[in-house]
């Protein structure tokens, strides 16, 4: 019995799953054993209008496909293709030697050609791990899977030319991934915004290091603004953690048609409104949420106290561990979930209580109220809290150019180089990452800092937390000045970003 070799998508990992189908004498039937009952009935729809769309017979006999291992959950509709070949195969319709060295995944619709699916860069790359020799995808997903070293990519559009090329009578020509890699564009340039040196000098930190930011002021002065910016300051992608990005925004069905791998750091920004699923993923077919599509990148919560306590409350886990995990009966899923938290809001309901302009309509309890809705431990999060006044006139009217985005990158990368190296051989990218026990090896501040730190602690009342993040920040600042000892003004610089804790 030929066995076509399709794939399993589970959490951001694939695993082979192997379509036999026996056509048998007995009464017309079609069963399909080893999917989900959601999604057979569809799927046998599909299959039985694609293949007689294409121009073959379904058999009138008892059809029976089975997609093993039975224990491994499969979802979704990319296995209408190795199904529909199968069933070919089975029918003696399709040489089937080459079938053992391929994995095939793809939709069909209902008139043979090919759909794309979720997850194809993950299939491939367990296809070149495991040592197939080719991958059969639809063509919308070619330029995802072509990023696989070592892995033959057949971009098919049909049923047909999927046939076709399996008998030898018209090959698929290979897909070459795309190697020009498309120039970073950024909407915002740090240009474009006038003064606001403190924050912006608050964001660099931030980009350098990937410490959480809180931007606190009046509506108008520039928060969302500033926040959108950041991608344009942050390092380019390394190839491994592209390969991380892509795949989790492939398994989430969130990466465009056609596109490769993933060249800019992700920014999202999901509305207040969100729900705890969409935020930090789940569901019953777990998919990554937000915070995992935001790996590597930035999740921006714009107008912070707007969102649910609730929902809120979720993202300690993913901040703490860096990954969500997400428990099933049958396994449990992780996604990882590292990124910098960047987060903007107004100081009171009517937004003025910081403004020296105009006066705060709030009453002292509805501005309590408004604080409370987020929760002590996650604004503990927060490395850096950053005041975004009102401009003066003068900066908003005057013409000179601000520093650009790509001058204040090239100090980030520096700043992220220090890091690389100090981090050489562990699991960490970033001085945020830096866990507890290890501060006192690499952040260890010079006796002047540590005075300045003493004095700041009796004075300041900082929690536990708050001292590891002062400390953090410090050494990311020394990192910005190209200094190994962390001195008094960095730790002066790192505790001006958290004066607003008291
Ligand atoms: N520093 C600045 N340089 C240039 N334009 C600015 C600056 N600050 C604000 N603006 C202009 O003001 C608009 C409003 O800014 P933005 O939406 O970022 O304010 P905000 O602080 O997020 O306000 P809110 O608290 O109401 O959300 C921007 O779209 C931009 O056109
Ligand atoms: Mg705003
Ligand atoms: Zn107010």
């Amino acid at each position: 019995m030929p066995h076509v070799i399709s794939a399993a998508i589970i959490g951001i990992s694939a695993e082979p799953i192997t379509v036999e189908t026996d056509v048998s004498q007995g009464m017309g039937c079609f069963n399909v054993v080893g999917l989900p009952d959601t999604g057979v009935k569809e799927a046998r729809e599909r299959i039985k209008s694609a293949i007689r769309n294409s121009n073959f017979e379904f058999p009138r006999h008892r059809v029976i496909v089975n997609l093993a291992p039975a224990d491994i959950r499969k979802q979704g509709p990319m296995y209408d293709v190795p199904i529909a070949v199968s069933l070919l195969a089975a029918r003696g319709f399709v040489r089937a030697d080459i079938l053992t060295t391929t994995v095939m995944i793809g939709e069909l619709a209902l008139d043979g050609s090919l759909r794309p699916v979720n997850g194809v860069l993950t299939a491939a790359l367990m296809a070149a791990k495991r040592g197939y020799k080719a991958i059969v995808v639809p063509a919308d997903n070619a330029q995802e899977a072509a990023v696989v070293p070592n892995l033959v990519v057949l971009a098919a559009a049909s049923l047909r030319q999927i046939v076709s090329h399996l008998d030898g009578i018209e090959n698929i020509v290979p897909t070459i991934t795309d190697e020009t890699i498309a120039e970073r564009t950024f909407p915002i340039d740090f240009c474009d915004i006038k003064g606001q040196m403190h924050a912006k000098r608050g964001l660099e930190i931030a980009a350098a290091g990937a410490h959480n930011v809180l931007l606190k002021g009046p509506p108008g002065t520039g928060k969302t603004l500033l926040a959108r910016a950041i991608p344009s300051i942050l390092p380019p992608l390394t190839r491994e953690e592209s390969l991380e990005a892509t795949s989790i925004a492939s398994v989430a069905g969130v990466l465009s048609r056609g596109e490769g791998l993933i060249n800019v750091r992700p920014f999202r920004s999901p509305h207040h409104s969100c729900s705890a699923v969409s935020l930090v993923g789940g569901g019953a077919w777990p998919r990554p949420g937000e915070v995992s599509l935001a790996h590597r990148g930035v999740l921006f919560l714009d107008e912070l106290p707007e969102f649910s306590r609730h929902v809120l409350e979720h993202l300690r886990q993913p901040l703490e561990d860096g990954e969500v995990t997400v428990s099933r009966a049958a396994a449990t899923l992780r996604f990882p979930s590292r990124f910098l938290l960047l987060a903007a809001m107004n100081p009171c309901p009517c937004g003025f209580a910081t403004d020296p302009r105009r006066p705060c309509v709030c009453s002292a309890k509805s501005i309590s109220l408004y604080r409370k809705r987020i929760s002590g431990p996650l604004l503990d999060r927060f490395d850096l809290v950053i005041e975004v006044p009102n401009l003066d006139t003068a900066t908003l009217v005057s013409d000179i150019p601000a520093e650009a985005s790509s001058e204040i990158r090239a100090r980030v990368e520096t700043a992220r180089r220090l890091q690389s190296d100090r981090f050489a051989g562990t699991a960490l990218f970033t001085n945020s990452e830096i866990p507890t026990s290890r501060i006192k090896d690499w952040c260890r501040a010079d006796e002047g800092g540590k005075k300045l730190l003493e004095q700041a602690l009796n004075a300041q009342a900082l929690s536990p937390r708050g001292y590891g993040r002062v400390l953090k920040v410090a050494r990311t600042i020394a990192d910005l000045a190209g200094e190994e000892a962390i001195r008094d003004v960095h730790i002066a610089e790192a505790l001006q970003y958290r004066l607003s804790e008291k």
